[in-house]
């Protein structure tokens, strides 16, 4: 028994959810039940809403700092959580990771410069390579027995090409859910070492992780790897905090850091939501037992979805995932094309999900479902689309 309700099913519609109430602009309709976007259908941790609620009871919402507190609760949640010692000054704010890499990209690049991403991956990376001029280099994942691994010697040969100047590491990976171990990942770092790429690894899922995987800091590996580093990380996906836009940049290296804050301030960004801020220095200080009662949720959650698979989705292959609420599907088995894919999923189950292809062409035929909600609103979503693909088996 747990002392936090993730069972209760929250009215959002009246927030302006994206996820519950855009689907019409996203998906022509709104009457999906939405199992997309990466945020949670739970409430934040209890000390988080009594932080924003002091907050806002005071009524001035003025200018807001990074203020000392603020950078404490990032440096000792790396430590406590991740071992993770950081000095305060490392850590660059930006309302988030997103705008995030399109500025390193516009700092660390040049229009033209390729950009190695690994596909099937979260598409935002292809957006902010193409929207800034660049081009994204496809070290594509390969599957080997039923789990997404990286091609380390493709890898090698897209780091090696001269007009390659940064690697974006989505780890643990969205959307295939893979926790990268210890030496994938100083592969990674290594081999971009040696080129001369710098390597942006985008940790914002980093706390989500089932046991017995283990996240791996890409930065903790060695003193030279952490200054060819930038880490990303956020309290959003751990808390679901994902509308307050507060995350963190943390750059070991002097010379780099200074880089990107000048990107910073020639785009005048600069503060802090004061929302965010109280909302993260909560989450960091207080969040912990709520997070480890968040995974036992989520691990039962994906048990639940395992089971309901080998059950009655016996063509779908599910990639269960080691770290991310994100399961990757592969629906191919099934034998549509894209559109009819889509269509029983979204016309005939009525749920909204991600398709697949949006994370690159390695990810035609397959689905994002995100797991991060009730359990009756998970079984629901299954249900609808059981009995959608039993009518396409008829
Ligand atoms: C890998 C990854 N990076 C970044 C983000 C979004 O970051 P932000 O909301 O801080 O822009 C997500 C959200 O799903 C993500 O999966």
């Amino acid at each position: 028994m747990t002392a936090f309700d993730f069972n209760t099913v929250h009215q959002r519609k009246g927030t302006h959810s994206i996820k519950w109430e855009f689907n019409r602009t996203m998906f022509g309709s709104d009457d999906l039940l939405p199992m997309w976007v990466a945020d949670m259908d739970f409430a934040c941790p209890p000390a988080v809403t009594a932080a924003v609620q002091q907050r806002a009871a005071h009524g001035i919402y003025g200018y807001t700092g990074i203020s000392d507190a603020y950078l404490k609760s990032v440096v000792t949640w790396m430590q406590q959580r991740h071992q993770w010692t950081i000095s305060p000054e490392w850590i660059v704010f930006i309302n988030g990771v997103v705008p995030a890499l399109n500025m390193l990209l516009q700092t660390f690049s040049h229009p033209g410069d390729f950009v190695v991403i690994q596909p099937p991956v979260y598409y935002p990376f292809f957006n902010a390579i193409n929207n800034n001029g660049r081009h994204p280099l496809l070290n594509t994942l390969k599957e080997e027995n039923g789990r997404y691994v990286m091609d380390l010697e493709d890898l090698g040969e897209k780091l090696k090409n001269p007009r390659t100047s940064v690697m974006i590491l989505c780890s643990p990976h969205n959307p295939v859910g893979r926790v990268w171990s210890r030496s994938e990942i100083s592969r990674v770092a290594e081999l971009c070492l040696a080129h001369d790429v710098l390597l942006i690894s985008d940790e914002i899922h980093h706390d989500l992780v089932f046991a017995p995987h283990r996240h791996q800091i890409t930065a903790m590996l060695s003193d030279e790897i952490a200054h060819n580093t930038i880490t990303c990380t956020a309290p959003s996906k751990t808390f679901n905090l994902a509308g307050l836009q507060a995350s963190n940049i943390i750059i070991t290296d002097e010379k780099k850091r200074r880089r990107f804050t000048q990107t910073l301030e020639r785009n005048g960004v600069f503060g802090i939501n004061p929302f965010g801020s109280a909302a993260t220095i909560a989450a960091y200080e207080s969040g912990a037992p709520w997070l480890d009662a968040l995974l036992d949720y989520l691990t039962e959650n994906l048990d639940y979805l395992e089971n309901f698979v080998k059950e009655h989705l016996p063509e779908v292959r599910l990639f269960r995932p080691e770290g991310t609420y994100l399961a990757w599907m592969d629906f191919r088995a099934l034998g549509l094309d894209q559109t009819a894919l889509e269509a029983l999923i979204e016309k005939d189950a009525g749920v909204a999900l991600n398709q697949g292809y949006i994370f690159g062409d390695s990810g035609i035929g397959f689905q994002r479902m995100n797991v991060a909600c009730p359990r009756s609103l998970l079984e629901e979503g299954l249900n609808r689309i059981t009995r959608a693909v039993a009518a396409q088996r008829r």
